[in-house]
C-alpha cells in the first residue's frame, strides 16, 4: 500500500504532460491486447451524489476513453470499474459498502478486474481504514483533490498489483484541460470553482472538498468557447456556492461579472448555474439574469429551514426574513423566475413548531420543486455533537407533513404553465413511453411530448397541455 493522506504534495507544472504520458502508455497496452485477442478492454463508472460528482465522472470517462477503454453498462462486463462516491448523507455511504460486498464476487470471477474508488467519501480516514480492513479486493483509492492523477494510479496498479491509496488532505493547483467525456453532446457542465468556505454545521463538503478555489475567467471562457464549437447549446456553471466565485482570484471578479461574460459567448443558447447561497446573492446578479435572454430564469436557492433558531444553529448566516426579502426582490425584478430549494428536516433541537415555520415559508415562496432531506449525522461536523438530536420517528413524521404541503404547491405552480409556450431542449426518449421525448424548459421544468430521437439535442417550441407534480405534458407547436 502506498501514499495515504499525504500533506506534503508538490505538483510539477508539467503534471498534465505526465498524465498524458500515462494515458498513452495504457493506450498502447490496450491496443496490444486488442491485436492479440480481438477484444476491447472495457470500463464502467458508477456515480453517486451531486452534479459536481457527475461532472467529475465525465472527466474520469474522458481519461478512460483516451486510454482505449470502451464503455459498458453492466458491472460484470467491466475490466475497470470506478465508483465515484458521495458522503453528504449516510445512506449514500451505506449503498457503497453494500455494493463493495457484491464486487468481491465479481473480482473472484474476473481476477483482472480493477476496482477503483474515488470521490468525497474517500476523503475520510475512518472510511479508508474500514476499506483496508474489510474490502481488500479494492485496487485503487483516490480522493477529490487528485482526480487528474488517475492515469498514473491505474498504470501503477498494473505494475504493482497492490492496493494503491492516494488521498491528499488539501487542494493544490487546478489542472486545466484534461480529457473529458460529456454525457450529452449538446449540453455540458463547467466547474467555475471548487470547495466551500461556508461550514454549514451539518455539512461535510468543506471537509472533503476543501477551501474555495475559483478558476480564472479566461480558462472558463476558453472551455465554454471550445464546448460551443463542439456542439454544446446549454452550459451549467457549477460551484458549491457560485455567489462567492472569484473572491480568491488575484484580480477578484464577481459571479455577476463572470455570468455576464459567459452570456456573451457567441452561439451559446442557454446558461444555467448552481448552487446559490442566499447569503450573498447580489443585486448585480439579479440584474444580469434579468437582462440576458440566454440565462435561464431559474435559481436554485437552498433555504434548508424556515426557523431562525435552526438557521442560526446551521450557520446559514441569514434569517427567514432575509431569505423572504431576497425572494421578493428576485420575484419583483424577474416575475417569471422559477425558484427551487433544498430543505433539511430533523436537524438537532428541531421541534414541531420549527417544522411548521419551514412549512409556512414553503407556502409563501411557492417553489417549483424542492429537494427534501432527513438530517443525517456526519461525523466530524459540528452538528454531529449538538445536544437535542431528533428521534427518527419525529423526523419522518415532520418530513411527511412537509411533503403534504410542498407537493400540492409544486403542482399548483406547474398548473400555471398550462397553455403557455415553452422552448424545450430535448434530452432523451422518455423511459416509460418510447413515443415521447423529454427535455427541459428555460425555467427547468421537465416536459414530455410526442416526438422521436431525431429531436434529441434540438430546441423545440412546445405548448403545455397538462401537468403532474414532477413533470409537464405538452405538444410540439
Ligand atoms: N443531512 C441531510 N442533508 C444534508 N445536506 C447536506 N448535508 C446534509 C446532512 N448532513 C443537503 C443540504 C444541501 C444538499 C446538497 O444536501 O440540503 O443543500
Ligand atoms: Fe455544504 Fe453549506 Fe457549503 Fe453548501 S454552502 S456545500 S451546504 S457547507
Amino acid at each position: 500500500m502506498s501514499k495515504e493522506h499525504r500533506e506534503d504534495i508538490e505538483i510539477s507544472s508539467d503534471e498534465k504532460k505526465i498524465q498524458l504520458m500515462y494515458i498513452d502508455n495504457i493506450k498502447k497496452i490496450n491496443k496490444k491486447y486488442f491485436e492479440q485477442t480481438g477484444k476491447e478492454k472495457t470500463y464502467m463508472t458508477v456515480t453517486y451524489g451531486c452534479q459536481m460528482n457527475a461532472h467529475d465522472s465525465e472527466k474520469i470517462d474522458g481519461m478512460l476513453i483516451e486510454m482505449g477503454y470502451k464503455k459498458v453498462l453492466t458491472e460484470s462486463e467491466a475490466d475497470v470499474l470506478v465508483y465515484n462516491t458521495c458522503c453528504v448523507r449516510e445512506n449514500a455511504e451505506n449503498k457503497i459498502f453494500g455494493n463493495l460486498g457484491y464486487l468481491k464476487k465479481l473480482k473472484e470471477k474476473n481476477k483482472n478486474l480493477k476496482i477503483v474508488l474515488c470521490g468525497c467519501m474517500m476523503q475520510q480516514e475512518a472510511i479508508i481504514d474500514k476499506i483496508k480492513q474489510s474490502y481488500n479486493h479494492v485496487d485503487i483509492i483516490f480522493g477529490t483533490y487528485n482526480l487528474y492523477k488517475f492515469p498514473q494510479l491505474l498504470f501503477t496498479s498494473f505494475e504493482t498489483n497492490e492496493m494503491i491509496i492516494d488521498i491528499w488532505k488539501k487542494a493544490q493547483e487546478i489542472i486545466e484541460d484534461l480529457p473529458s467525456q460529456r454525457m450529452y453532446k449538446f449540453k455540458a457542465s463547467v466547474n467555475i470553482m471548487f470547495g466551500c468556505n461556508n461550514f454549514c454545521t451539518y455539512c461535510i463538503v468543506p471537509y472533503v472538498r476543501g477551501r474555495e478555489r475559483s478558476r480564472e475567467v479566461e480558462d472558463i471562457i476558453k472551455e465554454i468557447e471550445y464546448l460551443v464549437e463542439d456542439g454544446v447549446k446549454e452550459i451549467t456553471l457549477l460551484g458549491q456556492n457560485v455567489n462567492s466565485y472569484g473572491k480568491n482570484l488575484k484580480e477578484p471578479v464577481t459571479f455577476a461579472e463572470l455570468l455576464e461574460k459567459v452570456s456573451k459567448v457567441e452561439g451559446l443558447e442557454r446558461i444555467r448555474f448552481m448552487t446559490s447561497h442566499p447569503k450573498d446573492l447580489s443585486e448585480d446578479l439579479i440584474k444580469v439574469i434579468k437582462e440576458n435572454d440566454n440565462i435561464c430564469k431559474h435559481i436554485h436557492l437552498p433555504v434548508q429551514s424556515g426557523s431562525n433558531k435552526l438557521l442560526k444553529k446551521m450557520n446559514r448566516v441569514y434569517t427567514r426574513e432575509d431569505y423572504l426579502k431576497l425572494v421578493e426582490k428576485i420575484k419583483n425584478e424577474i416575475p417569471d423566475i422559477s425558484l427551487t430549494t433544498d430543505i433539511i428536516v430533523g436537524f438537532p433541537t428541531e421541534t414541531d413548531e420549527d417544522n411548521d415555520e419551514t412549512i409556512d415559508l414553503v407556502k409563501e415562496v411557492k417553489y417549483s420543486s424542492a429537494f427534501t432531506f432527513i438530517y443525517s449525522v456526519r461525523s466530524g461536523t459540528p452538528a454531529a455533537n449538538m445536544d437535542g438530536q431528533v428521534e427518527e420517528a419525529d423526523a419522518k413524521r415532520r418530513f411527511n407533513k412537509l411533503l403534504e404541503v410542498l407537493n400540492p404547491i409544486v403542482l399548483e405552480i406547474n398548473k400555471k404553465q398550462i397553455g403557455t409556450k415553452q422552448r424545450i431542449l430535448v434530452e432523451n426518449i422518455s423511459k416509460n413511453d418510447e413515443t415521447l421525448v423529454t427535455g427541459r424548459s428555460d425555467n427547468n421544468s421537465l416536459v414530455h411530448f410526442k416526438g422521436d430521437k431525431s429531436l434529441i439535442g434540438t430546441f423545440v417550441d412546445v405548448k403545455i397541455t397538462d401537468c403532474k407534480t414532477f413533470y409537464l405534458i405538452g405538444e410540439q407547436i
